[in-house]
């Protein structure tokens, strides 16, 4: 009896351990995006009911339950194993886990063939290895929303400026923010906040 209390506090600490240094570990620290942006990502990439929605690094699976939500099929990829079972156990509990799919493991390893909506909160040490891992996996007419980080050589198919969030359609088009910018300024391309 008297071994459980320091037998449970072990527990707890080696668990707290891994929900902290697994993300670091994999170079993206689990940093979750908040609600309102995670709305104006969706909405950015006007995602639909029935479509298939993946969330690159899912974290505590929020952006999953968000997109479950508006009636996606929500797929997530996590490489801590307690934000896989933390994201599993809150779909289950906000009752979208029948359209939430918690994979443990690396996203550079899983296929995408059936994305319609790929997210991304990463880093932009990753950005390259990102850029080319997308334009070999990703689905023609697959939208990529991306938190933070614009790619070079990619002109977004529109940006929420004041979120900072990009959205690109594959494959997609030579240029860049700057050319976005042009071509926004002349009324040839989506504005948005
Ligand atoms: C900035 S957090 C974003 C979490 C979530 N997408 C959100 O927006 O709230 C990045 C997440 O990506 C995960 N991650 C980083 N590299 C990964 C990889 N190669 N494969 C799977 N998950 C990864 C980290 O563990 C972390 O939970």
């Amino acid at each position: 009896m008297t071994l459980l209390l320091p037998l449970v506090l072990l527990v707890l600490a080696i668990l707290g351990l891994l929900w902290v240094f697994v993300p670091i570990l994999s170079g993206i620290p689990w940093v979750p995006t908040r609600s309102a942006r995670i709305q104006q990502a969706l909405d950015l990439a006007g995602l639909q009911a029935g479509e298939t929605f993946y969330d690159l690094g899912c974290g505590d699976g929020r952006v999953l339950i968000a997109a479950a939500r508006r009636g996606a099929r929500a797929v997530g990829i996590e490489i801590s194993p307690i934000h896989c079972l933390i994201a599993r156990l809150r779909a289950r509990l906000t009752g979208a886990g029948g359209q939430v799919v918690v994979r443990w493991g690396n996203f550079y390893r899983f296929d995408l063939h059936d994305a319609d909506v790929i997210f991304w909160y990463g880093h932009s040490r990753y950005m390259a290895k990102m850029q080319a891992h997308l334009a070999a996996k990703a689905p023609h007419g697959a939208r990529f929303v991306s938190i933070n980080i614009d790619f070079p050589g990619w002109q977004p198919e529109a940006i929420h400026k004041q979120g900072l969030i990009f959205l690109y359609r594959f494959p997609p088009p030579a240029g860049d923010v700057h050319s976005f910018l042009l071509l926004e300024e002349a009324g040839a391309v989506r504005k948005n906040a």
